[in-house]
C-alpha cells in the first residue's frame, strides 16, 4: 500500500467510526466535498469505473441512451459521468449530502437530483421508476443500511438491474453488513429479485477487494 492509499483507507475508519450517524456521515461527506475527487483518487478507488463498467456489459450500447438509470450515494457524479462516456443519457442522482450535491451538478450529465438517504423509504423517488440503479461506494460503516435495499427493489423497475459495488472486507467489518448476503438470499427467497451474479474484484480501493452485486428485480 503506497502511503496516499495508506491515509485513504485509515480515514475511512477515522470519520465512519462504528455506530457512526446519518448526520455525521453527511456533514462529513459536506466538508470533504471540495477535495473528494482528489483525495479517493490517490487513494486508488476505481469503485465508480467498475460499476460503470458492469451496467455497460450488461446493456447493450444501442440502449444505453434510451434506458433510466438511478445512480445513488452518487456523490460528486463519477459514476455518472464514466456511464455518460458509455453512452447513457438518462442518468439521475440521488445523494443526501448537500455539499457533494452542489460538486455533482457541475458535472451536466445528471437529469433528476434527490437529496435524499435510502434507507429510510426514499420518499420523494417514485416507485418502478428505473431500468438501472447503481450504488458505488455506498455501502459504508454509517451509510446505506440493510434496509436501503429495499428502497432499492421499490424504485427500480420489475426486470430492471440492481448493481452495487462495495468493498468486500466491509461484509466481515462492518456490523450492519455481516448479515447483508443473508439478507439478499432473503429477498430472492420471498420472490423480490433473482441474482444474476456476484463477484470479487481486485484493486477496489487502496489495493483492496471489492464486491460486484448485481440483481434483477422480480
Ligand atoms: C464514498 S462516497 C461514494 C460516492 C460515489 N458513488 C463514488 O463512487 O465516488 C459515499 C456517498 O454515499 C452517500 N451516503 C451516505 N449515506 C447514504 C444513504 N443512507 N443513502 C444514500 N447515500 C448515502 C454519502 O453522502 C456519499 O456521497
Amino acid at each position: 500500500m503506497s502511503p496516499d492509499e495508506r491515509e485513504i483507507y485509515l480515514a475511512n475508519f477515522k470519520y465512519f467510526p462504528p455506530g457512526a450517524s446519518n448526520d455525521l456521515v453527511i456533514k462529513t461527506y459536506t466538508e470533504w466535498a471540495p477535495t473528494y475527487v482528489e483525495t479517493l483518487r490517490s487513494g486508488g478507488y476505481t469503485g465508480y469505473v467498475l460499476a460503470a463498467d458492469e451496467v455497460a456489459s450488461r446493456v447493450p450500447e444501442d440502449q444505453r441512451h434510451s434506458l433510466r438509470v438511478l445512480d445513488v450515494a452518487a456523490g460528486v457524479g463519477s459514476v455518472g459521468l464514466e456511464l455518460s462516456s458509455r453512452g447513457f443519457k438518462l442518468i439521475d442522482a440521488l445523494e443526501p449530502s448537500e455539499g457533494m450535491m452542489k460538486r455533482l451538478e457541475t458535472t451536466g450529465v445528471y437529469t433528476k437530483k434527490y437529496l435524499e438517504l435510502l434507507g429510510d423509504g426514499a420518499k420523494s423517488v417514485p416507485s418502478d421508476a428505473y431500468d438501472v440503479l447503481v450504488c458505488s461506494g455506498g455501502m459504508l460503516e454509517g451509510h446505506i443500511p440493510a434496509k436501503g435495499i429495499d428502497d432499492m427493489i421499490r424504485i427500480t423497475k420489475p426486470g430492471g438491474l440492481i448493481v452495487i459495488v462495495m468493498r468486500a472486507e466491509f461484509l466481515h467489518q462492518v456490523e450492519e453488513y455481516k448479515g447483508l448476503e443473508r439478507y439478499f438470499d432473503s429477498l430472492q427467497e420471498k420472490g423480490n429479485w433473482t441474482k444474476v451474479e456476484v463477484k470479487k474484484v481486485p484493486n477496489y480501493l487502496a489495493g483492496k477487494d471489492g464486491i460486484i452485486f448485481t440483481y434483477r428485480v422480480l
